[in-house]
Parts: C-alpha cells; structure tokens; sequence
C-alpha cells in the first residue's frame, strides 16, 4: 500500500483528493495549519469513506514539523495543495502570498530532499499561462502571470523544473519526478453533499456566489461584464468537477512508475474538460438543475478577467490516461447539494 502526504489536505480540493486516495486504496497522511479550513471536512472524509487520514496540524513552514512527519510515516509522494490562493489578496498582501506559498514549498522541498523522498504532484494553476489570443491553452503556451498569486504558482513551476534538471547534472540515484497540474476552474462538490467549498466571507469565485444567491445568503450575482468578444458578451471558462479533478491526481501518481517519468522529469498537464461555458450559462444551467432563481445583474468587467480561457487536455489524456467524467449539469447539482445541506458550510 502507497502512502501519500497531503498538505493542504483538509482544503476544498484536498479532502476531496483525501475521499478519492482512500477509496483507491493508499494510505493519507494530511498535513494542514487550517488558515483556511476546519478539521471538520476530515471528519467528513471519515464518514463518507469509512476509513481516517492521519492527520498533523502543522504549517509547511515549519521544517521540524515536516521532517518529523517523514521520519515517523513511510511517504511514497507528495500531493502539495497547502498555499493562499485568492487573487484580490495576493494584490493586497504579497509578502504572505510569497512567503506561503513559495517559501513553503521550498521549506517541503528541502525536507523531502533529506528523506529522499522525490515524488511530487502540484497544484498548479492556469494562471501561469500568459494571456493568448487562442482561447484554448495547452501546456507549451508561454507563461507569464499579472498577479502575485499566479506569479507565486509560476516561480513555484520554475523552481520544481530547475530541481529537475540539477539532477541530470548530479546525476542522482533517485531522481525527482514531478507533476505540475494546472487546473481550471474546479467547482461542484462530493455527491454526498457531505463535502465541499467553504470560502471565508464574501466568496470572489462564480460558483460559491451564485449557491449563496440561491440560498438567500447574499442578495444578488454581479456578472463582471456582458460586453466581451465571446457567444454571449460575458467571460467563458472551463470549469471542471472538482472529483474528476482529484482524479486527476491519482492518475499523475499513477503515471510517475511510466516510461516518461523512469529517469525523473518534470512536466506540466492541463486538468480541464475542454470545453468552456458563459457566466450567463452558468446561471442557466443552475437554475434549471436546481430549480432555483438566482438574481444577477449585469456589472462592469472585473480588473484582470480574461474574455475566454479554457483548456485543451489532450496531453493528460495522452500521457496521463485521464479525462473528466462530469458534465455541467453534474457539477452544479452537486455544488448545489453541498450548499443546501450545509448553508453554513462547515460550520
Ligand atoms: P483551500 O484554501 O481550500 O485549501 C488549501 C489548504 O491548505 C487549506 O486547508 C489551508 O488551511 C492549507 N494551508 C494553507 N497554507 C498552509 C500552510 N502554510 N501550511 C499548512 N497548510 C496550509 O484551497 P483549494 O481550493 O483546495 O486549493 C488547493 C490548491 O490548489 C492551492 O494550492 C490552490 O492555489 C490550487 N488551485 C486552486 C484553484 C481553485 O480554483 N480552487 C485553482 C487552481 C489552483
Ligand atoms: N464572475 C462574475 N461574478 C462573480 C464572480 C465571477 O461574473 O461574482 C465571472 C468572472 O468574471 C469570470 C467567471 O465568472 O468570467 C469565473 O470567475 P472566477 O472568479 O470563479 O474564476 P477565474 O477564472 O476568474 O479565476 C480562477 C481562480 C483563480 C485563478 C484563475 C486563473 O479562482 O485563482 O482562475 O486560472 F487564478
């Protein structure tokens, strides 16, 4: 049985990787400080699987901390979510976003360096692609990034390939094999309803908004802009079932033991579906699924809001062998489930 370490575990997309892990069989070791979630989401992962993470609270930071978690755990690879990622503070406060997610992973780094353990998937972002005039990014398109959070995912991709490739020139027993996946937009949630996103405050992504409108918590959705060159004016961008996505992972994990990862890399793999939707698509389709109203009106464009980003996953398809399950109608009756079950979230 694999072991794997989770930081950031109890998070939205981590304890939905815990769920996935523990139902495919390996054994989950969650490292999370919960700046930003509650042990109550692995609580959750308890009763939906039956089965219990070993959990450390602990910051990433904290080289003791982890090193001590090595030297007691047998960890075959690492699943690295721990990190900030809400852009508008990233803009506001750039030295914790640096010192996160950057600093700390450099801090995990080290520490799976000395226990010789080289194995990593990342989360990345599809913010590290600079903006193309194709909407459907692959993973040879430049990067470049207009805001602290994303520059902090790209430094972090730039850091892990330089990792790589000392390698070569130190010739190592046991290289790194590295995954960096750049997601798109994860939404949805367990089909349990059990867990899900639970954003502190006013959410800033679509669908977090749009549950808390149909559920009377917030009074109305301001669509950031209807006059963009897509179908309909407002922004187009994949959104992908955050279950296939954790799927994903397990599939990179998968992939480390094939042929392009025998002598160590690392390399970068879209986790999208393919396919982009419309805010005003979004709303639809919410509402037909849910039954629900969601009141919006039209606002003028967010600063830094693409037209249209979605991406082409013919790679992880390829070399990965994944590709989503989920359709719209999927992902958003399930965030919907998840919000009406638990309209305080975690709480
Ligand atoms: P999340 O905030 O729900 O989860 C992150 C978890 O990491 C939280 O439980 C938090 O308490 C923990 N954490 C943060 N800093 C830590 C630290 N220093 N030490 C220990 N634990 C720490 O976020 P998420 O949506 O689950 O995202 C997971 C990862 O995926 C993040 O790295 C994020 O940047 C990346 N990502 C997310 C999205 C998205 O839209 N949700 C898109 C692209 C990439
Ligand atoms: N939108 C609204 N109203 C809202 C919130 C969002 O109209 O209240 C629109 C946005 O303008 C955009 C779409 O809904 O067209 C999606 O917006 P999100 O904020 O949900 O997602 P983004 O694509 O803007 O951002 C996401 C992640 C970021 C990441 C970025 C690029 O949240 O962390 O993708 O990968 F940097």
């Amino acid at each position: 049985m694999q072991t794997i370490l989770v930081t950031g575990g109890a998070g939205y997309i981590g304890s939905h990787a815990c769920v996935e892990l523990l139902q495919a069989g390996f054994k989950v070791v969650v490292v999370d400080n919960f700046s930003n979630s509650k042990p109550e989401s692995l609580v959750r992962v308890q009763k939906i699987t039956g089965l219990s993470p070993t959990l450390y609270q602990a910051d990433i930071r904290d080289k003791q901390a982890l090193s001590d978690i090595f030297a007691k755990e047998n960890i075959d690879a690492v699943i690295h979510f721990a990190g900030l990622k809400s852009v508008g503070e990233s803009c506001s406060d750039p030295l914790n976003y640096y010192n996160n997610n950057v600093y700390g992973t450099l801090v995990l780094l080290e520490a799976m360096n000395e226990a010789n353990v080289k194995n990593l998937i990342f989360s990345s972002s599809a913010t590290v692609y600079k903006e193309s005039t194709i909407n459907q990014y692959a993973e040879d398109f430049p990067l470049g990034s207009i805001n602290p959070y994303g520059r902090s995912k790209l430094m972090i991709e730039e850091i892990l390939r330089d990792v790589s490739t000392a390698d070569k020139i130190n010739q190592s027993a046991t290289p790194w094999k590295i995954v960096l996946l750049r997601y798109f937009n994860p939404i949805g949630a367990h089909e349990s309803g059990m867990i899900g996103e639970d954003p502190n405050g006013i959410p800033n992504n679509l669908l977090p908004y749009v549950s808390q409108v149909a559920i009377g918590k917030l009074a109305q959705l301001s669509v950031w802009g209807d006059d963009y060159p897509t179908r309909d004016g407002t922004g187009v961008r994949d959104y992908i079932h955050v279950v296939d996505l954790v799927k994903g992972h397990i599939k990179a994990i998968d992939a480390l033991d094939a042929e392009q990862f025998k002598n160590g890399a690392c390399k970068a793999y879209n986790l999208g579906t393919g396919t982009g939707y419309s805010v005003l698509e979004i709303i639809n389709t919410f509402e037909k699924v849910t039954a629900r109203p969601v009141n919006y009106k039209i606002a003028p464009r967010r600063a830094g809001d693409l037209a249209e980003c979605f991406a082409n996953p013919a790679l992880a398809l390829a070399e990965l062998h994944w590709q989503t399950e989920k359709n719209l109608d999927d992902m958003l009756a399930d965030a919907w489930r998840w919000q009406s079950n638990n309209p305080n979230g975690y709480e």
